[in-house]
């Protein structure tokens, strides 16, 4: 089947081509994400293959289908990025990527909970400025402190392991539907306000929804121990944003990684360094010393992203042959 492979780059591109070495698939690589303008690119093919920061809303899937698509194959777990009614209306399949490495997104967040607490992006800057000084580098050790991780599915039941085994925190938890890994290794499941008020870093691993969305706002920030860091590795918008910038200004929250942001689809994946930056909001992030935002790349380790590109080329075949995986189908509201 011919598919027009949107938004990708050299990593996806390359992990891509091994998976479908047989050849089963003729692959057509598009630099431009999936958009109603470059939606024509997909005429004559079969599916088209997107990223998280396509948005497909009904004018795009409109366009989709009147290439000849009758298949979306998103290279991603999350799908809020879909108008699954619009799909469903035009008899659009929508196959996803459910599971790929949890380890990679949840090391990730790791890895923002260690730099913030650690300062080792303040430090890093000092020591090439020659500057050796340690003052204001002051962290804690996580041993003994309290984690909150917000939903333990796939990734969060890997970080509240990490964690609790491995960094010997006390992890509580909130997920309507609570985990029995978790529960094993004596993580407290408990209600958000009470995880919030108790935690000393709260890291996000709920999908965005329309019940998450806007999850973590500015009562929720309220309820956070004051000085407490948060970790959203989850989707932008789980977090209201100005919500989390009034409260890193007076301090009430005490250091703030981000791997996703409300507004990334104008920002990430691209090289803009040659542009001014017009989003005030992501501006103000960047001006705190205790904020640290990567661009959406705490999937991008090379297992996952063999694990992706070898469940989206399986999805593809499956699709042609008239199987698609009932798990990794998007559910059609
Ligand atoms: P999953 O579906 O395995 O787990 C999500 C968990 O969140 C479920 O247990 C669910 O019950 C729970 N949940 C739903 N609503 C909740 C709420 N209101 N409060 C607390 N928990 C709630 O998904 P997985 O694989 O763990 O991924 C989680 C999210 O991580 C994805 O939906 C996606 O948005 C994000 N993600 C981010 C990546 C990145 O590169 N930054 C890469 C992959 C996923």
């Amino acid at each position: 089947m011919k598919v027009t492979v949107f938004g990708t780059h050299d990593y996806d591109r390359a992990s891509l081509e091994e998976a479908n070495a047989g050849g089963m698939h003729v692959l057509d690589f598009v630099t431009k994400g999936l958009n109603a303008r470059t939606a024509a690119r997909a005429r004559g093919a079969g599916a088209v293959c997107t990223f998280v920061n396509d948005r497909l809303d009904a004018c795009v899937l409109e366009a989709v289908y009147a290439s000849g698509a009758r298949l979306v194959a998103l290279r991603s777990t999350g799908y809020d990025n879909v108008d699954l009614v619009a799909a469903k209306k035009l008899g659009l399949t929508v196959l996803r990527v459910p599971a790929y490495s949890p380890h990679a997104v949840a090391e990730h967040a790791i890895a923002l909970i260690m730099a913030l607490n650690r300062k080792t992006h303040l430090a890093n800057a000092r020591v090439h400025r020659q500057d050796f000084t340690l003052d204001g580098l002051v962290g804690f050790d996580l041993f003994g402190k309290t984690v909150g991780v917000v939903g333990t599915g796939r990734i969060g039941v890997v970080a509240a392991r990490i964690l609790g085994q491995g960094f010997g925190c006390k992890v509580l938890a909130t997920d309507p539907v609570p985990c029995s890994a978790c529960m094993e290794m004596g993580v407290r499941y408990v209600e958000l306000a009470e995880l919030l008020a108790a935690a000393d870093i709260v890291t996000l691993h709920c999908p965005l929804d329309s019940g998450t969305r806007h999850l973590v706002d500015s009562a929720a920030l309220q309820r956070m121990k004051p000085g407490a860091m948060l970790v959203n590795t989850s989707r932008g918008a789980v977090l209201d944003t100005q919500a989390a910038i009034a409260a890193l200004d007076s301090g009430k929250l005490g250091a703030l990684g981000l791997d996703v942001y409300e507004g990334e689809a104008a920002l990430f994946f691209r090289d803009l360094s040659d542009q001014a930056l017009t989003d005030e909001t992501f501006k103000k992030l960047l001006a705190f010393p205790n904020v640290i935002v990567t661009g959406h790349q705490a999937f991008l380790t090379r297992e996952a992203l063999r694990g992706i590109a070898e469940t989206t080329i399986r999805n593809l075949t499956d699709f042609e042959r008239g199987d698609p995986c009932t798990d990794n189908l998007v559910p059609h509201r």
